[in-house]
C-alpha cells in the first residue's frame, strides 16, 4: 500500500519543476559567484535573478534579501542582527516575542538574556493568539526588537502581525519588528508592507523546494549586523560562498507557491475542514486544537488531542497502518516534554501528551484523507482499551 503523507509542515515533498531548475544551476552555472572570469559571472547572474524574483514577490528590493541556510538561521540573524546593532546604537536591550514562537526565536531570545537583553514573553489565549493588551504594556523606551510569528507550526493559529506592529510603534517608534513566516509563507499575503515588519523569515523546504535553504528580508536601513563572519557576501550581511542552487530552488518554489496559491488553500482547505469536521465526530474525545474558526488557522493544518490516549502511540499507530503524521512540532516529537505551544495555550498537560498534527499539501488527495478517518478511530480505540479507559 501506498504511503500517505500528512506531515507537510515539517516539511514537504520536493516539486519537480524546483528540482530540475536547481539541477540546470548544478550542472551548467556551478562557478563562485565572486568570481571575476565567466563561469563566475554566470552564477552571479543565476543569484541575481533569483534575488530580484524573491524580492519581487515580497514586493520588496533585490538588496533587502539575504539568503540564508533556512528559517533557523532567517530567525537567528534577525534576532541577534537586530538586537545586537539596536544595543550598538543605544536604542535598547529589550525584547518581546510570544511564548508560542518556534525554538529558533525562542533560544535566541533566551541566549541573548544571558547577554545582559531583558525580554517577555507575551501570552497567548485558549486559540493560540497573542495577547496585544500585553504587547502595549510592555513595549516601552527600552523596547528594541518584537518578534511575533506570522503562523504558528504546531496549531496553525494567524497572528495579527500588522496590528502588533502599529500597536508597538505607537509606544515606540524605533521599535524593529520581525516576523518569523516559514509556515505562512504561500499560505497567505506575507508581504512585508501588508505585515508593517522590518524583517521576516522564509524556509524553501516548507514551499516543496529543498532543505537547507531560506532568506531573511531585512528593510532598507534596519539596523542589522551579521552574525556569521568571514567574506564580504551578500552585503556583507551573510558571510560564505552562496549557495547558488538553493537560492534558484527557492526562488522557483516562491513563484510556484505564489503563481499556486489560490488553488492550493482552496484544495488544502477543502481537505483540511474535513478533518475538522468528520474526525471528531468519529472520534469521542477529540479536542481541537488551536482556532475551531477555520479560517483563522493556516489553510492546511489541523491539530487536536486525544484524550485518554499516548500522542506517540497514536503516531506509531499510523505509521504502522503508511500515514506519516505529526504529534506537534518535529522537534519535540520523542521528548517527554508537552508542546510549549499547547501549554502556553493553557491545555492540560495531560491532555497535551496525546496531540496530532495533520497537515495536508498540494498533492494530497480526497482518497488519502479517507484513508485517515478510517484507519484512525480503530488506532484510538484500541490504544483506549489496552489503557482501561
Ligand atoms: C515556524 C517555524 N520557524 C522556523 C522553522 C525552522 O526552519 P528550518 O527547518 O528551515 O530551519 C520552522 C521549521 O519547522 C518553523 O515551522
Amino acid at each position: 500500500m501506498s504511503r500517505v503523507y500528512l506531515d507537510h509542515a515539517a516539511t514537504t515533498p520536493p516539486d519537480p519543476r524546483i528540482l530540475a531548475a536547481m539541477w540546470e544551476v548544478y550542472t551548467r552555472h556551478w562557478g563562485n559567484p565572486s568570481s571575476i572570469y565567466l563561469e563566475g559571472q554566470e552564477a552571479r547572474h543565476v543569484l541575481d535573478e533569483a534575488r530580484a524574483m524573491c524580492a519581487r514577490l515580497l514586493g520588496a528590493l533585490p538588496r533587502e534579501i539575504v539568503f540564508t541556510s533556512g528559517g533557523t538561521e532567517s530567525d537567528n540573524a534577525a534576532i541577534r542582527g537586530v538586537a545586537l546593532a539596536q544595543r550598538a546604537r543605544g536604542r535598547g536591550t529589550h525584547i518581546i516575542t510570544t511564548r508560542v514562537e518556534h525554538h529558533a526565536v525562542l533560544h535566541t531570545v533566551e541566549q541573548l538574556q544571558g547577554e545582559g537583553f531583558t525580554a517577555t514573553f507575551l501570552p497567548v489565549d485558549r486559540d493560540g493568539v497573542v495577547d496585544l493588551g500585553a504587547l502595549e504594556e510592555a513595549t516601552g523606551p527600552d523596547t528594541a526588537l518584537v518578534s511575533i510569528m506570522a503562523a504558528n507550526n504546531e496549531v496553525g493559529t494567524l497572528q495579527p502581525v500588522a496590528e502588533a506592529a502599529r500597536i508597538a510603534r505607537a509606544r515606540n517608534p524605533q521599535v524593529v519588528v520581525h516576523t518569523d513566516a516559514v509556515q505562512a509563507a504561500g499560505a497567505m499575503d506575507i508581504a512585508p508592507d501588508a505585515l508593517g515588519v522590518d524583517l521576516l523569515s522564509i524556509s524553501a523546504h516548507k514551499l516543496h523546494g529543498p532543505r537547507g535553504v531560506g532568506l531573511l528580508y531585512v528593510r532598507s536601513r534596519t539596523p542589522f549586523q551579521a552574525i556569521m563572519f568571514g567574506g564580504g557576501q551578500e552585503k556583507e550581511r551573510r558571510a560564505g560562498t552562496e549557495n547558488v542552487a538553493g537560492a534558484a530552488g527557492l526562488a522557483a518554489a516562491m513563484k510556484l507557491a505564489w503563481d499556486e496559491m489560490p488553488a492550493r488553500i482552496e484544495h488544502t482547505g477543502q481537505l483540511r475542514n474535513r478533518l475538522l469536521y468528520e474526525l471528531p465526530e468519529r472520534i469521542p474525545g477529540t479536542v481541537i486544537t488551536g482556532p475551531s474558526d477555520p479560517d483563522r488557522r493556516l489553510p492546511n493544518n489541523f491539530s487536536c488531542c486525544f484524550r485518554n490516549v499516548e500522542g506517540e502511540s497514536v503516531l506509531l499507530g499510523l505509521d504502522l497502518a503508511d500515514i506519516a503524521a505529526s504529534s506537534g512540532s518535529a522537534c519535540t516529537t520523542g521528548s517527554m516534554e508537552p508542546s510549549h505551544v499547547l501549554t502556553a495555550m493553557g491545555i492540560d498537560p495531560d491532555l497535551a501528551h496525546a496531540s496530532l498534527r495533520l497537515t495536508v499539501g498540494k498533492d494530497t488527495t480526497d482518497a488519502e484523507i479517507d484513508r485517515l478517518l478510517s484507519t484512525l478511530p480503530g488506532i484510538v480505540s484500541r490504544l483506549r482499551a489496552l489503557a482501561g479507559a
